[in-house]
């Protein structure tokens, strides 16, 4: 199969050490990004707490923001909510809550997919097995928490993510509030990330092969149009990193969108091409500073990070994701009209993208 080429995002930088921008440093290749994550010299921006209810309190209090003597013990709140989650019910659960819609709207002859099904179902599965009382009411408020988790939010969103959250915990089972918010993080962390990836398989794999698995499909969008394109890291003292010299503090843009087209460990990096990078009709290697650095085996894209921090929702994502796309790719095609996109410095989620009914 003569699989087509995905280009970069034109902001997507090209892959090369790290290099200095804004006082801080930009780090592209997929060996400098691992080399950061799995090193606790570099670490998370910290959110600071605030009052019990609220968006700065929840931040304060998830996993994702939390300093490194606190991290272990909330990532284990997150992590032991999710082993109780079957991927397979997930993923069946998820193909469920999608006929429906898709029915409903099928002799309208086309559908909107990112708000109908994207932004929806994915939450929508994950709050009622993680037991909120109403778990179509969580998908807006969900919504609205994620549109302003991340640090930096403009006033009014976070004043609306406030209101959000406490919709969020009056609808949460009793727990101690540590369990309740890491609970909560597990529904806002999921929300974008799996929206995206769903966005991304539908644009890029909805006129793809039926023969192509979703499975396969998936990673290869996650490789190529990541829905997460980056993350941040600060530097703790003076450290080096691929021969540079990283002051104390210093800020780190780790590029997951550049670094999983690195042709160092993806050969023929701009080529979709599920199945992985050691297939026959690959090149055997590529030459890199005058040396041939042969294909090793397949690496999964950075996507869902990596080292101690990396995504603990991984295989819930895929199978939340997969339900979605296996129908509508059993009962849709492209519409090739134009997919727009929500500006974000490091998400990069369709606002809306159309799918039209065989
Ligand atoms: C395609 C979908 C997803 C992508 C691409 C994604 C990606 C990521 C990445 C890159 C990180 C690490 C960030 C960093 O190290 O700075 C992360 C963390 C996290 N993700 Fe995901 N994620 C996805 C879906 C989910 C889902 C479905 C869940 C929950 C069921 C989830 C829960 C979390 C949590 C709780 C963290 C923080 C972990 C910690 O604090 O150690 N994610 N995710």
């Amino acid at each position: 199969m003569n699989w087509p080429t995905i280009p970069p995002h034109p902001d997507t930088p090209p892959c090369g050490p790290p290099v200095p921008v804004d006082g801080g440093w930009v780090v592209t290749r997929h060996a400098d990004v691992v080399a950061v994550l799995t090193d606790p010299r570099y670490v998370v921006p910290v959110a600071p707490g605030g009052p019990p209810g609220t968006l700065a309190w929840l931040r304060g209090t998830v996993s994702r923001f939390s300093a490194p003597d606190r991290h272990p013990g909330r990532r284990a709140l997150g992590v032991a909510a999710l082993r109780d989650l079957d991927p397979d019910e997930l993923r069946a659960a998820s193909a469920r809550l999608t006929t429906p819609t898709l029915d409903r709207l099928a002799t309208a002859g086309r559908m909107e997919v990112m708000d109908r099904l994207a932004r929806r179902v994915p939450v929508e599965v994950l709050a009622a097995r993680l037991g909120l009382a109403d778990p179509a009411a969580a998908v807006p408020a969900v919504t609205t928490v994620a549109a302003a988790y991340h640090p930096g939010a403009d006033p009014a969103a976070v004043a609306l993510a406030d209101r959000a959250v406490a919709a969020l915990l009056a609808m949460s089972p009793p727990a101690p509030a540590e369990a309740a918010a890491n609970r909560i993080g597990l529904l806002v962390q999921a929300a974008d990330a799996t929206a995206g990836l769903i966005g991304a398989a539908v644009r890029h794999g909805l006129a793809a092969p039926a023969a192509l698995g979703t499975a396969d499909l998936l990673a290869e969008v996650l490789r190529l149009d990541p829905p997460v394109r980056a993350t941040r890291r600060v530097a703790t003292g003076a450290t080096r990193l691929a021969g540079r010299e990283i002051g104390p503090d210093a800020a780190l843009l780790l590029r997951f969108d550049a670094a999983n087209r690195d042709p160092a460990v993806h050969p023929d990096p701009d080529r979709f091409h599920p199945g992985g990078p050691d297939q026959a009709d690959r090149p055997a290697g590529v030459v890199r500073d005058g040396h041939l650095a042969l294909a090793r085996r397949p690496v999964r894209a950075l996507t869902f990070g990596a080292g101690p921090r990396g995504c603990p929702g991984e295989r819930h994502a895929l199978a939340l994701a997969t339900g979605v796309v296996e129908v509508l790719r059993a009962r849709c095609r492209p519409a090739r009209t134009p997919v727009r996109y929500a500006p974000h410095p490091t998400l990069h989620v369709p606002t809306s993208l159309e799918v039209m009914f065989r």
